[in-house]
C-alpha cells in the first residue's frame, strides 16, 4: 500500500471464498442450531450466486425504487454481507481496467467500499476550509480533513466534486434526527486547481445500523451485534473519470474486525493525527481559523480516480437509494 491509501490495482484484489467465509463465520455458536445449519448454506448460495451472475452494483441498486430514508431489504442484504460483496466485484472490475491502463502512472487505485442508506443528493456546494459541523457539538473531536484528488496518471484533478458524510457525536445520521440541522456532517466540496479539497468535520463515532426490524431479527438470529466501526463516507466524482464511493475507517475504533456490514478494507483504515492547537490556522484556508481553538486531529485523505470506461460511462446510478433522490425504476 502506498502512502496516499491506495491499493496496487494488481494486490489490492480481496479473496471472495475468503470474504464469504468471514460473513458466515460471524454467526456466533450461541446462534439455534437450526441457524448454524441453515444460514452458512444461505449466506454461500447467495454469495455465489452473485459471484457467478458477477452482478454490478447498479444491477444491485436497480430493486431500490423508493425514496424513503430507509429500506429493510437493503439493510438485511447488507448484513448477509451483500451489499459489500457487490462492492469488491465492482472494485475487481476497475482494478482490472486500471492495470490494462496504459497510461496510468503506477497501477495504484483506490479501494472503494458501500455507499450505505445515508447520501444525500443535492447538497449544496461550500467553500474549500468551511466546515460540515452546523451545529457546535461541544468535547466533540473537531478535525481539519483534506487531500488531493488524482487521476489516474498520477496528475491532480481540478474541479472533482468530493461529497463528505459522517454520524454525529450521538452515532445519529442528519436524516435519522430532524432536530439537528440540516446536513449536519455532511457537505459537498470542489477541488481547487491543485486538485485538493479541505473541510472541518468530526472524528465519527461507532453507531448501530437500524436493527428495529428484519435487519435486526437477523442479527440477533445469528448472535450478532448491529454496529459499524467509526466511519466517514466520500463520494467522488470528476467528468471522465470514474466516480469513487468509499469510507474511511478510524484505527483506533472498536468494530474493525466485526462491522455488521462487513465494509473495512485494510487500505481504508486512517488514522485521525492530534494536532497542536491552533497550529493548522496558520497556513491556507483562511476560514479554518474560525474553528483553531476546537481543532484537535488531521487527517490527510488522498483519492485517487480511475479513467471512466467511455465518455458516456454514467458511473453510479444511484439515486433511487438515496435521501432526497427521486424514483429511479429501470426499464
Ligand atoms: C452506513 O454506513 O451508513 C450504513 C451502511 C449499511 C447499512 C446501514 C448504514
Ligand atoms: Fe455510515
Amino acid at each position: 500500500m502506498s502512502d496516499n491509501h491506495t491499493v496496487n490495482a494488481a494486490e489490492g484484489d480481496i479473496d471472495l471464498e475468503q470474504y464469504t467465509q468471514s460473513v458466515i463465520a460471524s454467526i456466533s455458536s450461541k446462534a439455534s442450531p437450526r441457524v448454524r445449519k441453515a444460514f452458512p448454506i444461505l449466506i454461500k448460495k447467495l454469495h455465489e450466486f452473485i459471484v457467478e451472475a458477477d452482478v454490478t452494483v447498479e444491477e444491485w441498486q436497480a430493486g431500490q425504487v423508493t425514496t424513503v430514508q430507509r429500506d429493510e431489504m437493503v439493510l438485511v442484504s447488507d448484513v448477509l454481507g451483500v451489499e459489500s460483496l457487490v462492492d469488491i466485484l465492482a472494485f475487481k472490475r476497475t482494478a482490472e481496467a486500471a492495470k490494462n491502463d496504459e497510461k496510468s502512472s503506477s497501477n495504484e487505485v483506490s479501494h472503494s467500499a458501500i455507499l450505505g442508506p445515508f447520501y444525500r443528493h443535492g447538497v449544496p456546494v461550500q467553500p474549500n476550509g468551511t466546515t460540515i459541523v452546523r451545529q457546535f457539538e461541544k468535547d466533540a473531536g473537531y478535525t481539519r480533513l483534506f487531500g488531493t484528488v488524482y487521476d489516474s496518471e498520477g496528475k491532480p484533478v481540478k474541479g472533482a466534486m468530493v461529497d463528505v458524510w459522517h454520524d454525529a457525536p450521538d452515532g445519529l445520521y442528519d436524516a435519522q434526527d430532524p432536530s439537528k440541522p440540516q446536513n449536519h456532517c455532511r457537505g459537498r466540496f470542489q477541488t481547487d486547481e491543485n486538485g485538493r479539497y479541505e473541510t472541518i468535520c468530526l472524528r465519527p463515532t461507532p453507531y448501530p445500523i437500524p436493527f428495529d426490524h428484519s435487519a435486526g431479527k437477523l442479527l440477533q438470529m445469528m448472535g450478532r451485534h448491529p454496529y459499524r466501526p467509526a466511519h466517514i463516507h466520500f463520494w467522488i466524482e470528476a467528468p471522465g473519470h470514474k466516480t469513487l464511493v468509499s469510507q474511511v475507517f478510524d484505527r483506533e475504533s472498536d468494530y474493525l474486525k466485526d462491522d455488521a456490514v462487513f465494509a473495512v478494507k485494510d487500505s481504508l483504515v486512517i488514522d485521525f493525527v492530534p494536532i497542536e492547537q491552533g497550529k493548522s490556522a496558520k497556513e491556507g484556508y483562511e476560514a479554518r481559523a474560525e474553528l483553531k481553538d476546537v481543532l484537535k486531529y488531521e487527517l490527510e485523505q488522498d483519492f485517487r480516480l480511475t479513467k471512466a470506461v467511455s465518455q458516456e460511462d454514467p458511473g453510479l446510478d444511484i439515486q433511487g437509494l438515496a435521501i432526497g433522490g427521486e424514483p429511479v425504476v429501470k426499464a
